[in-house]
């Protein structure tokens, strides 16, 4: 499954070139996506007046954590991500936040890379991240990890790819009209239920598809205060 997993082929990630083009198409997507993020970032767990800290994996060029830290004026947010170029572009993007925001780079397929991110946190958030790494055993580890730097009442709420789980439904949600993500929908193990039973696994005690659109949707999954 490994490499297939990759549902977009092959991104590169750590070239400068590579990821200012992302960032310039992601640019044009922005009128479907902030809404998207704006609602995830509601959803976190807290209170205007709490300080909160907030991780963000794989949070690329920052549009997640700036949600969050608009949405939340007293969240802290660490940044993380393993491309040094796309974290340079997030931390020209986010200086106006100054020292709320913190960068760190470790890579999701490695083990021990939430040890290295100055945890624990009150909410950790995601969005198009975790599906990149290699492989859905991965995932659920990813999940785990993600979990031990939770603290005990936080939650996880993660936006990503969540493919059908037939052929049938695959051919149905390209048949969609309103379909306009050009994602390449595949037949995997990630469907809802996989990542449900994954979170579970990982130790999380309320899980959920909180709002799907086709292959696109926001899981939470919360951690037993
Ligand atoms: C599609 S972008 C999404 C960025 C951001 N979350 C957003 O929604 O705008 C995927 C991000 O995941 C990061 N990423 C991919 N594989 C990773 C890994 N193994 N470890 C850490 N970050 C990774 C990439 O560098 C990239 O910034």
């Amino acid at each position: 499954m490994g490499a297939d997993f990759r549902p977009n082929g092959t991104h590169d990630w750590h070239s400068a070139t590579y990821v200012s083009e992302w960032i310039e198409g992601d640019a044009t997507r922005d009128v479907d996506r902030r809404p998207m993020l704006r609602r995830l970032a509601g959803l976190i767990p807290a209170t205007h007046a709490r300080p909160i800290r907030v991780l963000d994996v794989g949070g690329g060029y920052g549009a997640v954590s700036a949600e969050v830290l608009e949405r939340w004026p007293a969240a802290h947010v660490t940044l993380h991500d393993y491309s040094q170029a796309m974290v340079s572009v997030a931390a020209e993007r986010l200086g106006r936040y100054g020292t709320r925001v913190t960068y760190r780079l470790a890579d999701m397929n490695e083990r021990g890379w939430a040890d290295r991110l100055g945890g624990p946190f009150d909410a950790v958030v995601s969005a198009l991240a975790i599906h990149n790494v290699a492989g859905p055993e991965l995932v659920e580890r990813v999940y785990h990890d993600i979990f031990g730097v939770l603290r005990p009442g936080g939650a996880l709420l993660n936006m990503d790819l969540l493919f059908p789980a037939s052929d049938g439904l695959a051919e149905l949600y390209r048949r969609d009209p309103t379909r306009h993500y050009n994602w390449d929908v595949r037949v995997t193990p990630a469907d809802v239920d996989s990542h449900l039973r994954w979170l579970r696994r990982a130790g999380f005690s309320e899980v959920d598809c909180v709002w799907k659109d086709l292959e696109l949707g926001l899981l939470w999954a919360s951690r037993a205060a």
